[in-house]
């Protein structure tokens, strides 16, 4: 899974998607690289699928951006707003103090202080306008480009219609009227899936969970995607099936050169699978490194305790595997000064403050 190729496909850029006090996502950067998977690994509830259905649209951003092919397809405003608040209220703060003041070099000061406030809210606006401009005026065939499995096969596939029809939407949705042509491309892509023409007129309750979540890639590779989310694609079906539709998208991805965003809730699906991998934690990118990397340097506790979470086919390991459970409070003191995302060897991330980075430097093998 070398891959050489560092041309920059998907951006997220200091995303925030936060639900009332709920930070679901917060302040999380990565860039997925053309050809690549990138795994996107987390427990439940840390905000994987929000950052997927954020990338894709479906929520707009709190703020932060997504950038994909070099365009912003996704903005949200509230840390513009947050400065130009921080901003006002110092403004607010000098004059007061200016009122006071009766040293003439310090009014200067305090007025040039002023006048630089001013401008900087007037940058800060200019951006809010440029992210909303870009939120709504986002170029609707990029977007298509990429597309989203989602979680549950189940539940996102509707009873009523036909695999045809469900396969079909995103085609229909953009415009496409001739009948034919569509069923042609529904049945190549039914093969495509390892399911046959025959399914195409049938209706999803009739399909087992491997079978279904073949209908959903197809779904999402009949538009010609250059990225595919792939959330849990596999963690509702059985252990047997997951390895087939794995296979599938590997094949897929090979065949067809496209780029996998892949969520998972736990290493081991992504293991043999990711080029990259991102471990999220409450909303936080911990930790971001080479899959290899990552399994021969964990740093942060979380990244250890998912790790130390996988079973391995060897009864002697087993029997010693010891879990490691992650617990913030007793692990990270920041009290003194808080975590930031820093590099800590080229391409690799860690979420934590100098005192550890300095611990962690130390531990690198
Ligand atoms: N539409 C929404 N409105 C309000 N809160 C939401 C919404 N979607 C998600 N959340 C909350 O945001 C947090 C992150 O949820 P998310 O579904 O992104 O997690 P996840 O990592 O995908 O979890 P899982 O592995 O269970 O799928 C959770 O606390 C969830 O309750
Ligand atoms: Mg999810």
């Amino acid at each position: 899974m070398e891959n050489n190729n560092k041309e920059v496909l998907l951006k997220v850029d200091h995303l925030c998607q936060y639900f009332g006090f709920n930070k679901a996502v917060d302040d999380v950067s990565f860039e997925v690289h053309k050809g690549e998977v990138f795994g996107l690994v987390g427990e439940s509830g840390c905000g994987k699928t929000t950052t997927g259905r954020t990338i894709i649209r479906l929520y707009n951003p709190t703020s932060g951006s997504v950038y994909f092919k070099g365009q912003r397809v996704a903005a949200g405003t509230m840390s513009y707003k947050k400065a130009i608040g921080e901003a006002e209220a110092s403004i607010k703060a000098l004059k007061k103090e200016l009122k006071g003041a009766d040293d003439g070099q310090r009014k200067d000061e305090i007025l040039k202080e002023i006048e630089a406030k001013k401008e900087f809210i007037k940058e800060q606006k200019h951006e809010i306008k440029s992210a909303l401009h870009d939120q709504k005026h986002c170029d609707k065939d990029l977007i298509t480009k990429i597309q989203m499995i989602f979680q549950d096969p189940i539940a996102s596939l509707d009873p009523r219609m036909t695999v045809r029809d469900i396969i079909a939407e995103g085609l229909v949705i953009n415009g496409m009227k001739d009948k034919k042509e569509i069923d042609e491309k529904v049945y190549k892509m039914l093969e495509l899936v390892g399911l046959v023409k025959e399914h195409a007129s049938r209706y999803p309750h009739e399909f087992s969970g491997g079978q279904k979540q073949r209908i959903g890639v197809a779904r999402a590779v009949i538009m010609e995607p250059e990225l595919i989310i792939a959330d849990e694609p596999v963690s509702a079906l059985d252990v047997s099936i997951q390895a087939q539709v794995i296979n599938l998208l590997n094949d897929l991805r090979e065949e067809l050169g496209l780029t996998l965003l892949f969520i998972a809730h736990d290493l081991s699906v992504v293991k043999y699978f990711s080029d990259r991998i991102g471990v999220m934690y409450y909303g936080k990118l911990v930790e971001l490194a080479d899959a290899d990397e990552l399994f021969k340097n964990p740093l942060h506790p979380y990244t250890k305790s998912l790790l130390s979470a996988i079973p391995l086919p060897d009864p002697a390991y087993e029997k010693q595997r010891q879990r490691i459970v992650y617990n913030p409070l007793a692990s990270h003191d920041y009290s003194q000064e808080g975590p930031t995302l820093k590099e800590i060897k080229p391409g690799h991330f860690v979420y934590c403050n100098s005192a550890e980075f300095e611990q962690y430097s130390k531990e690198l093998k």
